[in-house]
């Protein structure tokens, strides 16, 4: 799959030593609370699973899927979701984990509606922040790496649902997309 790539921007390592600097400092922001962390399937999986090792606090864990992009490098615009948590969130601190914050459509709708939940607060960590997608005024509490306005794979991040394995992050080679 490497051969996919036009340039590798993270390797495993780069990710694994900045996801367990921020998964630290989370959890020293948290210290005292029971904070739920919830994580926006697909792409956050690589991430969250990663992020809550380094957390040493009590927390609880839940899903959330969203779906924005399908098949297509660009966003719908439209957010559905297509799993709800399974628990509420009234009264708790929420973290939500993401691997990407693009556009921010998905963040914010998020948000929107987990404070409308009436959770007690809501925060965001995201592995990657693409600021030069945005569309709606959004900013992540906590970021891992700032990436360029490319396509990017890999670490929970897919093209038409391949590449979420790889775990280094890279830009996809076009040819790869053009075909469709
Ligand atoms: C991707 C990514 C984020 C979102 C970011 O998810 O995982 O959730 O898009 O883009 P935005 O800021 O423009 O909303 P996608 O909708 O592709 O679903 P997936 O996580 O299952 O791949
Ligand atoms: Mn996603
Ligand atoms: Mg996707």
């Amino acid at each position: 799959m490497r051969e996919d790539l036009q340039e590798l921007l993270f390797s495993e390592e780069q990710i694994q030593a900045r996801v367990k600097q921020m998964g630290e400092q989370i959890a020293k922001d948290y210290q005292g609370e029971n904070p739920i962390a919830v994580c926006v399937l697909k792409g956050a999986v690589l991430f969250m699973a990663d992020l809550i090792r380094y957390m040493d606090i009590p927390l609880e864990i839940d899903f959330i899927a969203t779906s924005s992009y399908g098949a297509s490098t660009k966003s719908s615009g439209v957010v559905r979701i297509l799993k709800d948590l399974d628990r509420s969130v009234e009264d708790r601190h929420v973290l939500i984990v993401e691997d990407i914050v693009d556009s921010g459509l998905t963040l914010s709708y998020l948000r929107d509606s987990l404070l409308r939940r009436n959770a007690l607060s809501v925060k965001i960590a995201t592995a990657f922040d693409k600021p030069d997608g945005r569309t709606v005024d959004i900013t992540p509490d906590y970021s891992g790496f700032v990436v360029p306005n490319r396509f990017i794979v890999g670490y929970g991040l897919d093209y038409a649902e391949r590449y979420r394995n790889l775990p280094y992050v890279g830009v996809l080679k076009p040819a790869v997309y053009e075909k469709n």
